[in-house]
């Protein structure tokens, strides 16, 4: 055969796949000009995609929230799939919580076993019966029983900066709280006692972070080639690293045959997150040995649930890991840093602490009443919210506030330009937490603040997340002050892609007696 017709062909072919490729990431692109929903002008194939990567997602939402000022909802695209947003904070209500039942799942990733078991990317019954299944670990008797392992680390933790505050070092919070928070993770989640500080090199923690630096390559993979979904794992490609995965699958299994052999000789119980799952393996669970009113009553809530499978158990122990590690140690870093950008705010703090702790350690009952705590959280979370964009996918047609909405679209509540808003908030950039007193609250939009999102798909680990925040802070703050320091940078400036300081978070701690 003639080389040249070969070469023809071929070029067609390519050609050929091209256009195709062309049309089906576009084919989507007319969605919002017939729906008559206002929405940028998208690019063939990548939508607005570029425009969101060139200035980051976090500029883009402000960016497209201030264009579209006056409307209640507008569009984009991202690469082929269109993205609603809602700016209307009576329509997040009604997606969040009113018509929870048409907005249940979120957008779909590209991901491998067992991420794809995980909580988050579970979808209807599935995710109803992991959620039912999970929810008691987060309960009022289950948080007492972790708190002294989040005790313990709180106490390493101090010992940490009280060495730094001796050496009169700066540290980075950011990283000096990432190991903290892994501690926590480790021991309330698998019994595994670590010092992260000291034992960078420890499995668990190199595989851990492993883990969480990839995302962006599953981001990648869902938008640019949304057809192969699902499909990577049939041609032997994996999106997610196999090694740190197949780590912990077979530190869960390990993990969960040696409890069981353990419960068989008759060994007492330990009391983690595994465990719930491994007792969620059979079914009518649990004895209910030691367990509060509270528990045995979530449980009885969950009878109608069916045992979790292998992969199943695996995915929540990752979601564990995954959900628990980057968000605390981020809000909790930016509260020390804007504490140490606000003497008087850290001084009211202190005095807080104080009262209710004199020197002694903190306990679960006294972490429950610290209002000016829960105010500065709460202040720290509107301004550098880790969950910073909230999506859900439309399961049917249905019109909410007069915005038609199709089945599939995926709508996105701006929850950064929200928590920024001018109008909602005078002078937004400021850290004032006295905007989360009872009175100020009260004259606000139940819905202006997001930080953990809403409804039913709620982070479900906002208790256990506070708690270790509230600890570690009370037990730092009641020794020491964190001041800005020659490293320090501030007004904070985001990296483009995260919510995450691009300078770090430098300060000094200083003895409360120098304050
Ligand atoms: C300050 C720390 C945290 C923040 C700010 C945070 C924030 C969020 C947000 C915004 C969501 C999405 C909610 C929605 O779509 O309405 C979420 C979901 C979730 N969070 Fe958290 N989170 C934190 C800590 C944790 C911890 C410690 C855990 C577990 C140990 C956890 C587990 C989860 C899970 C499993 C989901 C998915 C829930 C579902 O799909 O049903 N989070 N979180």
């Amino acid at each position: 055969m003639d080389l040249s017709w070969v070469t023809t062909i071929l070029f067609l072919i390519v050609i050929g796949l091209i256009i195709k490729y062309v049309l089906y990431m576009s084919s989507e692109h007319g969605v919002f000009k017939r729906l008559g929903i206002p929405s940028l002008t998208p690019i063939p194939v990548a939508g607005n995609f570029v425009r969101e990567m060139r200035i980051g997602p976090l500029t883009f939402q402000e960016e497209l929230y201030r264009k579209f000022h006056s409307e209640k909802a507008y569009g984009y695209y991202s690469c082929k799939t269109p993205i609603l947003f809602i700016r209307d904070l009576d329509m997040i209500r009604d997606i969040a919580v009113k018509h929870f039942g048409t907005f249940v799942n979120r957008r779909e990733f590209q991901i491998d076993e067992p991420l794809d078991h995980m909580l988050s990317m579970l979808k209807d019954d599935h995710w109803k019966n992991v959620r039912t299944t999970v929810s008691p670990t987060f309960s009022t008797g289950k948080l007492r029983r972790m708190f002294h392992h989040i005790s313990s680390s709180a106490r390493t933790l101090v010992e940490h900066l009280r060495e730094k505050k001796d050496r009169d070092q700066a540290v980075e919070l950011k990283h000096v709280v990432s190991c903290f928070t892994m501690d926590v993770i480790a021991s309330t989640g698998f019994s595994v006692q670590i010092n992260s500080l000291k034992e960078e090199k420890s499995d668990f923690v190199v595989k851990a972070k492993e883990i969480m630096d990839t995302a962006g390559r599953a981001i990648f993979a869902t938008f640019f080639l949304p057809f192969m979904n699902k499909k990577w794992d049939k041609i032997g490609i994996s999106v997610f690293p196999k090694g740190p995965l197949q780590f912990f699958s077979s530190f869960v299994d390990s993990a969960l045959e040696a409890r069981k052999e353990g419960a068989n000789k008759g060994l007492s119980k330990t009391n983690d997150f595994l465990q719930l799952l491994l007792e969620s393996e059979v079914e009518n669970t649990a004895d209910n040995d030691n367990m509060s009113t509270e528990e045995a009553s979530e449980l009885k809530m969950s009878t109608d649930r069916k045992p979790l499978s292998r992969t199943d158990i695996q995915g929540q122990a990752i979601i564990f890991l995954l959900a628990g590690y980057d968000t605390v140690s981020s809000v909790m870093s930016f509260t020390l840093f804007l504490l140490a950008e606000n003497p008087d705010c850290c001084a009211k703090l202190q005095q807080e602490i104080d009262d209710k702790l004199g020197k002694r350690l903190p306990t679960y009952d006294n972490m429950q009443d610290m209002p000016y705590m829960d105010m500065c959280l709460n202040e720290a979370m509107r301004l550098y919210p880790p969950g910073f964009q909230l999506d859900r996918v439309c399961n049917q047609d249905i019109e909410i506030g007069g915005v038609h909405i199709p089945k599939g679209m995926t709508v996105s509540f701006p929850v950064f330009a929200i928590h920024r808003d001018p109008a909602i908030w005078t002078d937004p950039m400021t850290f004032n937490p006295e905007r989360f007193s009872p009175e100020n609250k009260s004259d606000r939009h139940p819905y202006a603040h997001l930080p953990f999102g809403q409804g039913p798909r709620n982070c479900i680990g906002m208790r256990l997340a506070l708690l270790e925040i509230k600890v570690a802070m009370s037990a730092i703050l009641q020794e020491m002050t964190p001041v800005t320091c020659s490293e320090s940078v501030y007004p904070i400036r985001l990296k483009f892609f995260q919510m995450v300081s691009q300078d770090g978070l430098w300060v000094k701690m200083v003895d409360r007696i120098d304050f």
